[in-house]
């Protein structure tokens, strides 16, 4: 067992993983966690799975930059692609970064965040009614996905007739973000900022016409920026606004899918969920961390620093990974156990520090009505077909998941 871990964590390349580890990366990481905590790969980049070693990179945002300038040139060259990535507020460091957030921050407050609420439920329920009367579903189509498209809709104001193709747009600008990819990806990933672009500049020509409410609309307070007179330059309001689009889509979808799946694999948990509704909230943290929608995270150094033992040059490309940091025993007892009533539960699947998610209220607010109502409502849900994952290494979560409800 232990020669074939040190094996494992001997072999791992992010740029070489298998049909294996797309399925089940956690006993790679348990791996490397053990063996090679900071590991080099042959690329000269390198991959941290444990947990003390993420927060320390995620709090040192001054040595671990986020700019991505440079490390994005040789993979995506002079392309939409490059400038897109290049200037989303997650790849920047202060100040872009700081008068981004600030604009950003304001929109999410606790209170505008809370205003959400009664439309979200309704929006689960009317989703819930439709499955009821189909019986056999499919529980990303039919319900996951449908969510947080229409939660990030309505944070923009987007028309309801105008949001059909911002999920394929959104799939196609995260998926190249994965560590290796091909033409293809490329090509894909590049129409879509492009054609995200086109509807967005008409989006914002229309919206500086008839302003929204900035205290709800947060494209209206990107637009006006904020009252001492910070504004967002054309390219930069444009790009962030796709960020911000896709930042919450895919994670949430993963987020209510992996849930779902997670509680259908332990049906003790499902028992436990379904007598005691008032869990979810703890339910929610423990899926973030079992299931983390959001698997690896990147930082480069800008100067020469030490971390565990290891000393990492300038320039150095670092990979932080949420999904191993997160079963690490020296933080969460048990780990490898979903366990819905776990607490504490510091788990890092929103990261931490000066780039910690944005949207980390609203993605718990939307995993917590979906999957409570969703169970409440049909307790006796059961995946009647194998569920088919996305097969990224980023993004966990699935493609589809057959499902059978009875009302
Ligand atoms: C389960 C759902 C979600 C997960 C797992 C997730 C995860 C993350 C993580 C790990 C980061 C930090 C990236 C880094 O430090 O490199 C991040 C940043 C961010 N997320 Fe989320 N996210 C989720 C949902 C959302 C939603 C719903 C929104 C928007 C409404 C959102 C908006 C953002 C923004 C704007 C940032 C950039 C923050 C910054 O750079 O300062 N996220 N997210």
């Amino acid at each position: 067992m232990n020669a074939s871990a040190r094996e494992l964590a001997a072999r791992f390349d992010i740029e070489k993983l298998t049909g294996e580890f797309y399925a089940d990366p956690y006993p790679t990481y348990r791996a490397l966690r053990e063996h090679a905590p900071i590991k080099l790969l042959p690329n000269g980049s390198y991959f941290l799975t444990r947990y003390d070693d993420l927060v320390s990179a995620y709090k040192n945002t001054k040595v671990f930059s986020s700019d991505k300038k440079k490390e994005f040139l040789p993979k995506y060259g002079d392309s939409p692609l490059y400038e897109h990535h290049t200037t989303s507020l997650v790849f920047n460091d202060p100040p872009a970064h700081t008068r981004v957030r600030r604009l950003i921050m304001g929109a999410l407050s606790p209170r505008a965040i809370a205003e959400m609420e009664p439309d979200l439920i309704a929006l689960v329920d009317r989703l819930i009614e439709t499955i009821a009367a189909k019986g056999n579903i499919d529980l990303i189509d039919d319900f996951a996905s449908a969510i947080p498209i229409e939660v990030i809709g309505n944070l923009l104001e987007v028309p309801r007739e105008e949001r059909e193709p911002l999920r394929d747009w959104s799939l196609a600008i995260l998926g190249a973000l994965e560590p290796v990819i091909g033409p293809e990806a490329f090509a894909r990933g590049n129409m879509a900022v492009k054609d995200f672009l086109g509807y967005l500049e008409t989006l914002i020509a229309r919206r500086r016409l008839k302003p929204g409410n900035p205290d709800r609309d947060v494209l209206t307070r990107l637009i006006q920026g904020e009252e001492d007179g910070e504004r967002l330059a054309e390219k930069e309001l444009l790009h962030n606004c796709i960020f911000l689009l896709n930042a919450g889509h895919e994670t949430t979808t993963n987020l209510i899918g992996n849930g779902l799946v997670a509680l259908s694999d332990t049906p003790a948990q499902k028992q436990r969920l379904i007598e005691h509704p008032d869990l979810i909230r703890t339910a929610v943290e423990e899926i973030l961390r079992f299931e983390s929608s959001n698997q690896l995270g990147n930082r480069m150094t800008t100067e020469r620093v030490e971390l565990g033992g290891v000393t990492l040059a300038p320039g150095t490309s670092v990979t932080l990974c949420i999904g191993a940091a997160n079963r690490d025993p020296r933080q969460f007892p048990d780990p490898e156990t979903f366990d819905i009533a776990r607490t504490p539960n510091r788990h890092l699947a929103f990261g931490t520090g000066a780039h910690q998610c944005a949207g980390m209220a609203l993605a718990r607010l939307e995993g917590a009505i979906a999957i409570a109502r969703f169970l409440a409502r049909f307790p006796g849900y059961t995946l009647n077909g194998a569920p088919v994952r996305g097969g990224r290494a980023r993004f966990r979560g699935f493609l589809s998941v057959p499902c059978v409800v009875s009302p």
